[in-house]
């Protein structure tokens, strides 16, 4: 004779459902009838439960004052280590007291369900479904005191935990867009020495920077005398080069490379080419600098230079106040 769900209650009057099996079905035999999905450790035992509840707030007290740590130490000049410390015991409380609360006031034992029919579930195992979700969820509920500190916690914790977005510095406004260079700023060598075009033999390059602000990160610019060769002046460039002997003469062009900022500087006096050794784009100089070859998108800046009334090569305005692309990678490159 078949076993049913009448024949066979579960003891405690389990639900049926819970397990996988719809009233009125026969109870399969692999799924053991004295399961019982909802003891959890301190079940019956008010002291036990409560003692649970304080080592929980005890982990999550944790919590809660390395958080305050964290943020004291970022206003106090960010060392490291202590904010090591305290982002390890702000995360290592939080976790122990979510950890305990599991396994001590959750139900948290191994069920054996039956696998049902291979078909898709009925609504009502569906409801059985959203039922077994929301019964995880009522001792938590069950739990005010423990619900209302995870959130005072939690709430301490995010705060600290924005602290941090202060190591990404300064915003940089407009710096992005700007070098040293600007109207009149003369071009230096890296020990300082100012520049005239006679210096600068034909096919010769010369790294420069602003000597208002030689380090600026932005700012370093080649030279190139391109002595006749055939450069591709747009109308908004003219008078940008210093023309030598009515020919070509000299650009500037940023040594920024834009794909990734490594140093673009190996020039091939046959090609006209400048080559980034980084990922290996290849410039055009005679025809706006633009790529030809390699990961590099976007061509390099050019400097409008002059010469000053003493003879030194000067910028006649920033990158891009002249007109001409901003300097630099990536960024650029997003919309
Ligand atoms: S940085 Fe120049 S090619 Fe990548």
């Amino acid at each position: 004779m078949t076993d049913t769900i009448d024949e066979k209650q579960t003891p405690f009057a389990r639900n049926p459902r819970h397990f996988g099996i719809d009233p009125g079905e026969p109870w399969p035999d692999d799924v053991p009838m004295d399961q019982d999905d909802t003891r959890w450790r301190y079940q019956g035992d008010p002291k036990g439960a409560k003692k649970a509840e304080r080592r929980i707030a005890a982990a999550w007290t944790v919590t809660l004052l390395a958080s305050i740590g964290l943020a004291a130490v970022y206003v106090d000049g960010a060392n490291n280590q202590l904010a090591g410390l305290c982002w390890g015991l702000a995360f290592g409380g939080l976790g122990v007291g979510l950890i305990l609360w599991a396994r001590d006031l959750m139900p948290g034992h191994d069920v054996i369900a039956s696998r049902g029919h291979h078909n898709v579930s009925s609504e009502a195992d569906r409801i059985a479904v959203a039922e077994s979700l929301g019964r995880g969820l009522d001792p938590m509920a069950r739990r005010p005191f423990l619900l209302k500190m995870l959130g005072a916690v939690g709430g301490v914790f995010g705060l600290a935990i924005a602290f941090p977005i202060a190591s990404l510095g300064p915003r940089p406004h407009r710096n992005l867009y700007q070098t040293a260079w600007g109207k009149g700023v003369r071009a230096v060598t890296q020990d300082g020495t100012p520049i005239r075009p006679s210096e600068l033999p034909v096919n010769g390059i010369l790294t420069v920077f602003p000597e208002t602000n030689p380090s600026d990160a932005l700012s370093p610019t080649l030279l190139i005398n391109l002595g006749d060769a055939d450069y591709d002046t747009p109308p908004e460039r003219v008078g940008w080069n210093i023309p030598i002997d009515g020919k070509t003469g000299i650009v500037a062009i940023s040594k920024i490379c834009t794909h990734a900022g490594c140093p673009a500087s190996l020039y091939n006096v046959v090609t006209h080419q400048l080559v980034c050794p980084c990922h290996y784009s290849t410039f055009d100089v005679l025809h706006l600098c633009q790529p030809i070859f390699g990961p590099a998108s976007r061509g390099l800046p050019q400097l409008p230079i002059a010469v000053d009334a003493q003879g030194f090569i000067v910028a006649q305005a920033d990158y891009s106040r002249a007109g001409g692309a901003p300097v630099g990678p990536g960024f650029w490159n997003r919309g």
